[in-house]
């Protein structure tokens, strides 16, 4: 078992580590439009948790994966899911002006150029990710499995379908068969995606990847569940972004439908069934089993 410290120090090194990458991929702030370039660094430069990258590389090292290929799949989610928070934040959905501890893109940038800059990482986050082809050529068939997973995830059946749903059924009450729906899109998608892409790319096989999207499931719901019980028990400060978002938008969280305390409990059972599942697989990654279980216990 690796200590909590031991898992600090190695988070923190594997932050940096994808934090390189991000700058590496990023594009030149150049032409008439060095505005979006700028405003796309605005974002993702800022202190994120690299969650999703984090996990597609250790999904990755679990299976023993060796290809470069990997590195522009790591920006690209990273870039995928910063823009659905540059777009999440906007007036006409959560309408939050504090994002990853500075003023959220829209507010700096205006929010024409907030709607632009999250269309714009979208958009290269796919440029960087066709950029594995050249790099990998021999790769090419598990790389475009890997596109196929990533766009599916991002997109009306993954992210942006819960996405879509949220908004639907803000301002209501909601049984929470529809929010386990709305969870496993809005937020275990984009995971399940990290995790399948680390999977495919390391050469896992498909009854391996299926397995791998069931833990990414729990994972990203016992995730979600964390986020709701941080909105009502942390500080901005910690988070870097308001507190009390939800009530302020009339969401149905597990805090509103379970309470705290069953919220925590719901979280651990997901987090639980992540665990034996990852158990399952062949190859050990200890870094990975602490990572699953700290997801759930986080302060930030
Ligand atoms: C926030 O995601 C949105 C959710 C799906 C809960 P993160 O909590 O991973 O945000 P960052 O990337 O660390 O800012
Ligand atoms: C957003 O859920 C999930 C996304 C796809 C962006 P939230 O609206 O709860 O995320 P935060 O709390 O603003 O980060
Ligand atoms: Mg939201
Ligand atoms: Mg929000
Ligand atoms: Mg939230």
């Amino acid at each position: 078992m690796i200590s909590n410290d031991d898992l600090k120090i190695q988070q923190e090194k594997k932050v940096r580590e994808i934090e390189d990458i991000l700058q590496e991929y990023l594009p030149k702030q150049k032409g008439r439009q060095k505005v979006i370039m700028e405003a796309m660094a605005y974002s993702l430069l800022a202190g994120g948790k690299r969650i999703r990258p984090m996990l597609m590389k250790e999904t990755y090292r679990l299976f023993g994966g060796s290809s470069r290929a990997i590195r522009p799949f790591m920006a690209a989610v990273e870039m995928i899911h910063t823009y659905s928070l540059v777009h999440d934040d906007l007036p006409a959905m959560d309408n939050d002006d504090y994002r990853r501890g500075r003023r959220t893109t829209h507010v700096v940038y205006g929010e024409d150029m907030g709607i632009l800059a999250g269309d714009a990482l979208l958009n290269y986050a796919f440029e960087t990710a066709f950029r594995a082809f050249v790099m990998e050529p021999e790769d090419a068939l598990l790389i475009g499995r890997a596109l196929g997973v990533l766009g599916e995830k991002s997109g009306i059946y993954g992210m942006i379908g819960g996405q879509v749903i949220d908004v639907k059924e803000t301002g209501h009450a909601i049984e929470k068969e529809a929010l386990d729906t709305i969870y496993e899109l809005k937020t275990s998608a984009l995971i399940e995606a990290s995790m399948m892409i680390g999977a495919i790319l390391g050469g896992a096989s498909e009854e391996e990847v299926k397995t791998t999207e069931k833990i990414a499931k729990d994972v990203g719901i016992a995730f979600q569940i964390q986020d709701d019980i941080l909105d009502v028990t942390s500080t901005r400060e910690a988070l870097g972004k308001p507190i009390h978002s939800d009530e302020k938008n009339k969401k149905t969280t597990y805090v509103t439908l379970l309470g705290l305390e069953g919220a925590k409990r719901a979280a651990e059972e997901r987090a639980g069934e992540a665990a034996s599942l990852l158990g399952e697989l062949p190859g050990k990654n200890e870094y990975l089993e602490a990572l699953l279980m700290q997801l759930i216990h986080r302060d930030r």
